[in-house]
């Protein structure tokens, strides 16, 4: 769905998304390093599980929330990958605990 348009990545660094690892570029941001491994639902919402990737990708709609290292609510799109980065889909439920 998403590649990118620089055909030299430079060096890349592993970071797992749901226990699978990445090898990405270690100048990308989340959502990006994300998006172009084919990932674009990043949380869902809380009343109806609708899922939500990024939109903006510029810090300003908060649609690319996701957890990292334990840490919900991190903007994805501002974040620059780091190796060994653990990230997971944000799922919060109806109560407004995370799962
Ligand atoms: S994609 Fe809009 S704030 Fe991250």
């Amino acid at each position: 769905m998403f590649r990118s348009i620089n055909n030299n990545q430079g060096e890349l660094i592993t970071i797992y998304f749901e226990g699978r690892a990445l090898n990405v570029p270690k100048d990308h941001n989340v959502a990006t390093a994300l998006l172009e491994a084919g990932i674009s639902s990043f949380r869902q919402t809380a009343l109806n599980n609708e899922s939500r990737g990024p939109y903006c990708m510029m810090g300003v709609c908060f649609d690319c929330l996701i957890n990292i290292n334990g840490l919900d609510n991190q903007q994805s799109c501002t974040i620059q990958v780091s190796d060994g980065m653990k990230i997971r889909r944000q799922v919060i439920n109806t109560s407004g605990k995370n799962e």
